[in-house]
């Protein structure tokens, strides 16, 4: 029995250049454009956990209340002594309303936000001293590896908050398709995705009334500020979010109210007023979309729960 969190540093080099070169990339282009990924430095994954308890933004109680119901169901189809692996770990919450039922012999929580991975993972520690904890700082969507060491009679990567969604279709089939080579055999996904439906319901989720979504949208402006001393007003920006019913999917942009200019490293990036930063995409999936989604990444769909309302659902896919 240990309190210790095992860390995996696996971040490597990829740290501040990476994020400067992106930027630089997404800005030169039209229309202009950058990963979801650099919303979650520290004050990010704060104000991204404060989003989850907004009253408009659903996904994060409803998927809550399903793993809750569904545990001792998701249990039975997992097995014991397994290596349950979240990816995108963020506060570790969520995995708490599985822990009991399953009773996994290790758990690796795998993040990009470094500081929020320890403290949550050591929490999770201090919570639960039967569990072997393990943290890796990784940017997962590139590609993920367990550590050395790091394993179990069955792997179940545990994906939720409908993270998949923010990847466009064809990446995240590509993704849950290599996430299927990274994984052993009699592994599985438990994974959660946001369904679609009235888009009224699904704007306001991302326009939340207390302006945390906003806030967040814009502290991806003042990052580039603070980190990369870029040249930017972000007041003279305002947070856009709308549901794109064709590409079934929440488009999050940055709009200038103004004409003006952000320079970084000497190199100027114009905005026309009304012109967009396009920060993230969240797709939406109807059940059976997504089932199909998974077999052409190569895996056996097994189980879906959804809430009464069908705002939202977990599968369980084994691969
Ligand atoms: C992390 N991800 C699933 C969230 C979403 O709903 O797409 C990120 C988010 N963006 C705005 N609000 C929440």
């Amino acid at each position: 029995m240990s309190t210790a969190v095992r860390f995996h540093d696996q971040h490597g080099e990829e740290t501040e250049s990476s994020f400067r070169d992106d930027v630089i990339a997404g800005l030169g282009r039209f229309p202009k454009a950058l990963s979801p990924k650099y919303f979650y430095d520290e004050r990010g994954s704060l104000l991204f956990d404060a989003i989850c308890r907004q009253p408009e933004y659903y996904l994060t109680r409803t998927e809550e209340g399903i793993l809750a119901a569904a545990a001792e169901e998701i249990a039975a189809l997992v097995g014991p002594e397994s290596l349950l692996v979240e990816l995108g770990s963020g506060a570790s919450r969520k995995v708490r309303l599985l822990l009991e039922a399953m009773r996994p012999t290790r758990y690796l929580g795998v993040d990009i936000s470094r500081d929020f991975l320890l403290q949550s993972t050591r929490h999770l520690a201090a919570d639960y001293p039967w569990l072997e904890v393990h943290a890796a700082w990784a940017d997962f969507s590139q590609r993920l590896h367990l550590p050395a060491g790091v394993d179990g009679r069955r792997v179940v990567a545990f994906f939720p908050g409908s993270s998949i969604g923010n990847f466009a279709p064809a990446e995240a089939e590509a993704f849950l398709a290599e996430l299927h080579r990274a994984l052993p055999p009699g592994s599985g996904v438990l994974i959660g995705v946001d369904l679609v439906k009235d888009r009224a319901i699904l704007e306001a989720a991302y326009n939340d009334a207390a302006g945390v979504t906003a806030a967040f949208n814009l502290n991806l402006l003042e990052r580039m500020r603070r980190e990369l001393g870029a040249s930017v007003e972000p007041g003279r920006f305002r947070h856009r979010a709308f549901f794109d019913t064709q590409a079934s999917r929440i488009e999050m942009h940055l709009v200038s109210e103004c004409r003006q200019t952000l320079v970084l490293d000497q190199q100027r990036f114009e905005f026309a007023p009304g012109e967009t930063l396009h920060t993230e995409n969240s797709c939406k999936y109807a059940r059976d979309d997504f089932q199909a989604l998974a077999r052409r990444a190569g895996y056996r769909p097994r189980a879906v729960w959804s809430d009464d309302d069908e705002l939202f659902s977990v599968h369980y896919l084994a691969s």
